[in-house]
């Protein structure tokens, strides 16, 4: 392979007697490592590996060297660390192979181009940075051809936060602030995740739990303060002591330490933000700002940003890292020439549910559908009481269920938020969000602001609680999704028959897994797993089915 070449101009348009076909690959850092497919600049799909292969926040690292990724460790080839399922998934689908793939775009520079920031060109390979791979999907997928984006995460290459602006289509980079050993703005709230006792994946558990608490940010100061990109406190090993001072493993997750340690961590988070946006603004100010990066999963401080500035804020369905595939692979399309895709209004981009395979998955488990209309059944059990599992349409690409793959119950309906707990074996207290008919969210929500990913909170009006409290959470806010007319059709519909016969425009929703498992993506998975969580009935495709166990 040649020695890279920075490729940071854009190439002039190209003759289009070929289609241009991208790979985009996120494969580079250490985690939730997936793929997306992108033809003449036009988004095609994307999944994550965990889906595929069932491993839950899956990522190839070397045996025996969890933190080893393809850029910080010289020995790795992109052959080690290749999402085999995620690629034959995309290339199967649209009856590609390989060779046909014309760039493949992967989000992150390899260690042997250390020291590169822009993208490196490496024969067929585009390796493009981190930070830009995320900033490209926040920036590329929104609403606007201008803008300004914040990114932060873990760390990228060098980075653990940083600023771009967006003009006429055009990423640059303005600030960064630094990632080093222990200094980390998404390592320190994961670190204080893992004091309370959640593990390394716990952290929308911490944010649901600050609701609990009373917050205070100043008692973390000393080892989380940012004031802007040159000006902070940052270190994990500090901010686990003041932690651990505060709390012990004997101690209740649920109580008045940890509670009040969350609402810290939570509050220290916003306040980063917001310093590190206030001094992006200062040195370009937008009033329309995207932020992608794990961090931007944490749909509370999105909002506490967005209030702050008082700017529109967009944030697309996955900011984690799994989304930087789909954002190198648009930075490489713009590099290349290509036109801007289209905004991305829906996350289902992943592999979609078919009929004669969901009617084999059901008859392989002796499952009949019921006769007539199945989302008119559907809408029938969840107003009675039952919770449905839904599997229609692409597999959605991101953390959350948007309408693809989702368990759906009534939110008003006595005792929900207890079952529905239960059938996903989680704490009492953890909230669920709603999936809203956007023309009535102003009647429902105080600021109706939050668009179609859930990623945003949003206060449920005070009159309103008691009609749908198993979605209101401690403090009355909520993480709504709104549903338009066109985007969902078959999900539109759902909630619109539900709507009819209950007077509450908004299902319960959450993703369609249990503990510690990845969404399901197939036909079979979907049984499989709504059988075994003890679910009340099944929409698979086009067919209902209630299933053993109901009270049907
Ligand atoms: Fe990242």
């Amino acid at each position: 392979m040649s020695a890279g070449v920075r490729a940071h101009r854009r190439e002039p348009p190209r003759e289009r007697s070929k289609r241009l076909i991208i790979l985009g690959l996120a494969v580079a850092t250490c985690e939730h490592h997936g793929a997306a497919l992108v033809i003449d600049g036009e988004i095609i799909s994307a999944v994550e590996e965990e889906r595929l292969n069932r491993q839950k926040h899956y990522g190839w690292s070397p045996p025996g060297r969890p933190g080893a990724n393809l850029c910080n460790d010289p020995s790795l080839t992109l052959n080690d660390v290749m999402c085999r399922e995620s690629v034959r998934h995309l290339l199967d689908e649209r009856g590609l192979s390989l060779s046909d793939v014309d760039v493949i775009a992967v989000n992150g520079v390899p260690h042997r181009h250390h020291g590169a920031r822009e993208c490196v060109r490496d024969g067929r390979y585009l390796f493009v940075p981190h930070h830009l791979s995320h900033a490209a999907l926040a920036a590329r997928t929104s609403p606007w051809r201008s803008c300004n984006v914040l990114t932060v995460d873990g760390r990228g290459e060098y980075e653990t936060a940083a600023f771009f602006t967006y003009r006429d289509g055009v990423l640059a980079r303005q600030a960064e602030l630094p990632a080093g050993d222990g200094r980390s703005l998404g390592g320190a709230y994961e670190t204080v995740t893992r004091v309370i006792g959640f593990g390394p994946h716990g952290q929308g558990q911490t944010m649901a739990l600050a609701a609990y608490g009373r917050p205070s940010s100043i008692r973390l100061a000393p080892a989380f303060s940012v004031r802007s990109f040159e000006d902070f406190e940052l270190d994990e090993r500090a901010l686990q002591t003041l932690a651990e001072a505060r709390t012990s493993p004997e101690t209740e997750l649920h109580d008045a330490a940890n509670s009040n340690l969350a609402a810290d961590i939570q509050e220290a988070l916003e306040d980063a933000l917001v310093a590190l946006a206030r001094d992006g603004q200062a040195r370009a100010p937008s009033s329309q700002w995207a932020i992608a990066g794990g961090v931007a999963l944490n749909c509370r401080a999105n909002s506490v940003l967005r209030d702050a500035l008082g700017v529109d804020l967009w944030v697309p369905s996955a900011a984690h890292d799994a989304g930087t595939a789909l954002g190198a692979a648009l930075e490489a399309a713009h590099l290349l020439g290509e036109p801007p895709c289209e905004p991305l209004r829906t996350a289902g981009l992943g592999p979609e549910i078919e009929g004669e395979r969901a009617r084999a998955a059901l008859e392989a488990r002796g499952l009949s559908p019921v006769e007539g209309d199945a989302i008119e059944t559907a809408a029938e059990r969840l107003a009675g009481g039952g919770v449905i599992g839904w599997a229609v349409g692409r597999l959605e690409y991101g953390p959350r269920a948007l309408g693809f793959r989702s368990i759906v119950a009534h939110p008003g309906h006595s005792g929900v938020q207890d079952r529905v707990n239960a059938i996903k074996t989680r704490q009492r207290w953890r909230p669920f969000g709603p999936s809203v008919l956007e023309e009535h969210a102003n009647a429902w929500f105080v600021d109706s602001d939050f668009g179609p990913f859930m990623t945003f909170t949003a206060d449920v009006v005070p009159a309103q609680r008691e009609r749908v409290s198993g979605v209101v959470h401690e403090d009355g806010s909520t993480r709504p999704q709104a549903v338009d007319q066109g985007t969902n059709p078959p999900w539109r519909a759902l909630i619109e028959a539900f709507h009819q016969r209950s007077g509450v425009p908004m299902v319960l929703n959450t993703s369609f897994n249990g503990r510690d498992e990845a969404i399901v993506a197939t036909e079979e998975q979907a049984v499989e797993s709504a059988l075994r969580l003890g679910l009340d009935g099944l929409v698979l495709g086009s067919c209902y089915v209630d299933l053993p166990g109901s009270a049907r």
